[in-house]
């Protein structure tokens, strides 16, 4: 299938491993992985990782083509903020993707709608800052069937403050898939990226509905991530518990490539 969007495929570490684990999972991952990602046309590569394993990231995987993104960023620039990390911060160590508005953020760490926008808009001031936007359902939302209304408002939300000329991905995440093993099926998955796309391009039209990249994340593994990157309207994975394994992370970027 010839596609226009380059695939992403996104490891989202959360919080596990050790700053003194990234060598040996970089080594084992180049190993695994069947292509040059720095030079090849079809798939990207980035790792969203703890704060303190940044800056070591980015040196390790300097020149090989990954990128390195930190899972959450503050919306203010500076100031009294205790325990934030600000845009400045992250590019002072090579840093310029962030995630934004995950559901262990929104549901655990209080990040509300007004706080992701807020955060999104902190990215877009800058030259080059792609903020990875993660929207999703309940388990209760969607069996009540609200599905397409809670993402409308979400996706709604982070094109209110979007410029068209900024980067921006966004990540279709159904909070009952994250780390349950449970995955939204390829229709199911694809239905919603449908849907996200269509609110993309009536906000800004076409172009940009079509060179954006919509993620699908929970509970993507080897076993699933053909069927997902099949679907039109999918083009990369968000994956938590399966980017922590060299071999598992390097199968599916591997499939990315073979499409
Ligand atoms: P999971 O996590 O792949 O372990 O379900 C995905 C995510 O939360 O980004």
């Amino acid at each position: 299938m010839s596609r226009s969007r380059k695939f992403l495929l996104a490891g989202n570490w959360k919080m596990n491993k050790l700053q003194k684990d990234l060598e040996g999972f970089f080594t084992g991952l180049k190993k695994e992985v069947k292509f040059d990602i720095a030079s090849n046309n079809k798939v990207d590569v980035l790792f969203a990782l703890p704060y303190t394993f940044l800056e070591k990231a980015v040196s390790l995987t300097r020149g090989s083509g990954i990128t390195i993104a930190s899972e959450n960023v503050a919306y203010a620039a500076s100031g009294a903020y205790t325990g934030e990390v600000s845009i400045s911060m992250l590019q002072e160590v090579g840093v310029s993707s962030a995630l934004i508005g995950h559901s262990e953020r929104r549901t655990l760490f209080g990040d509300t709608e007004e706080s992701v926008q807020k955060r999104i808009q902190a990215c877009l001031k800058e030259e080059d800052f792609c903020p990875i936007v993660c929207v999703g359902e309940t388990l209760e939302q969607r069996e009540g069937g609200k599905t397409t209304e809670v993402i409308t408002k979400q996706v709604k939300n982070i094109l209110d403050v979007y410029k068209a000329d900024k980067k921006l991905i966004i990540a279709y995440e159904p909070v009952w898939a994250i780390g349950t093993g449970k995955t939204a099926t390829n229709e199911q998955a694809e239905e919603v990226h449908a849907l996200i796309r269509k609110l993309i391009r009536e906000a800004f039209g076409a172009e940009v509905a079509d060179r954006t990249r919509i993620l699908y994340g929970g509970s993507a593994n080897p076993k699933n991530i053909s069927g997902l990157l099949d679907q039109p309207d999918i083009d990369g994975a968000l994956v938590g518990g399966a980017s922590l394994v060299p071999a598992d992370f390097a199968y599916m970027i591997n499939c990315a490539y073979e499409k």
